[in-house]
């Protein structure tokens, strides 16, 4: 499919200010939290008035720039996720769909108080009841397979855990603050379609860009820094290898697979629906299959 992905330097507020009225199907982002990180040419330390000021500017802008359809997901760190909550829906007048909170196991940790271990992500869309939700390309795969039709797994739920990128993954850039691309593309397969437009107006290492490369969405990403920009169009340019975090649940293999002829079946199943867009995750999936009901078998027969 031919897509535009376009990377802009600037300023969030002024190059939105750009963009056509309604013209973007989903915002997905994930702008400075305000805790002091340093972005190279900007320092993420406004005071709090200064920092809600330039929220409501490029929230506004961001309801402007949504189809009536459209949707936003927002990242935000709990110092700051109220206020902004309450400007997305008392002063933007826009509907709260769901907060979402993304769960890691490792992080920061702190002496004095409990370690940190979620972000959370805001979704908010336009219209009350008009907007874009595709559950069946975002289910989960069961605990139990069932029948041959049960397929079709379940609502992933609104606590995903997904691990950062850590420096360690042949896909982390040098960037401070780098998302896993599970989350992007669990937002864009749930929100958007094939040809929409979707804006993120903090792009930082190109998460959203690379992420809707794959999808066959078309993307806006902005950064104020240059080098992040550059390191967005690199990362465009790079062979791709699958995405670089999944949620576990993808993997998972269900209990009752006992047939043996049933079993081969839902393999091939699983892998079509679950993993399409995981390659990398498909020899895990088998492996876990062949280890799961290997030990089942030997139990079996200890037990006779
Ligand atoms: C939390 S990071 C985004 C990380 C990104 N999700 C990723 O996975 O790499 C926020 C980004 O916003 C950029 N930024 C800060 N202020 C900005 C502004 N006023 N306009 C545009 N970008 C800005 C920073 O340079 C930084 O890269």
């Amino acid at each position: 499919m031919d897509k535009k992905l376009i990377v802009l330097c600037g300023d969030a507020v002024e190059e939105m200010a750009k963009l056509p009225d309604k013209s973007v199907a989903l915002i997905t982002t994930d702008p400075p939290y305000n805790l002091n990180k340093n972005y190279g040419i900007y320092q993420d330390n406004l005071n709090f008035t200064e920092y809600m000021d330039f929220s409501r500017k490029w929230l506004t802008q961001a309801k402007r720039v949504l189809k009536d359809d459209g949707s936003i997901y927002l990242f935000m760190g709990v110092r700051y996720i109220s206020y902004v909550y309450a400007v997305l829906e008392q002063e933007l007048g826009m509907t709260f769909n769901s907060w979402i909170t993304w769960f890691y196991t490792q992080g920061i940790g702190k002496t004095k108080g409990f370690s940190p271990r979620h972000d959370d992500i805001l979704f908010f869309t336009k219209h009350p009841k008009n907007y874009t939700f595709n559950l069946d390309e975002i289910r989960v795969p069961q605990k139990f397979y069932r029948s041959i039709n049960n397929m079709r797994g379940a609502n992933p739920g609104n606590v995903w855990q997904f691990s950062h990128v850590h420096y360690c993954n042949e896909n982390r850039r040098s960037h401070p603050t780098q998302k896993p691309e599970g989350l992007f593309e669990r937002i864009i397969l749930a929100s958007s379609n094939e040809g929409d437009t979707v804006l993120d107006p903090f792009v930082g290492s190109g998460t959203t860009l690379r992420v809707c490369q794959q999808l066959n969405r078309n993307c806006i990403g902005i950064d104020i820094n240059s080098s992040y920009v550059e390191m967005s169009k690199r990362r465009l340019s790079e062979p791709f290898r699958g995405f670089d975090s999944i949620d576990e649940r993808m993997k998972r293999v269900p209990d009752d697979l006992n047939d043996p002829l049933v079993r081969e079946l839902y393999v091939q199943e699983h892998i079509n629906k679950f993993l399409k867009n995981d390659s990398e995750a498909i020899d895990d999936f088998v492996k876990s299959v062949q280890d799961k009901y290997a030990s089942k078998q030997l139990n079996l027969f200890t037990a006779t």
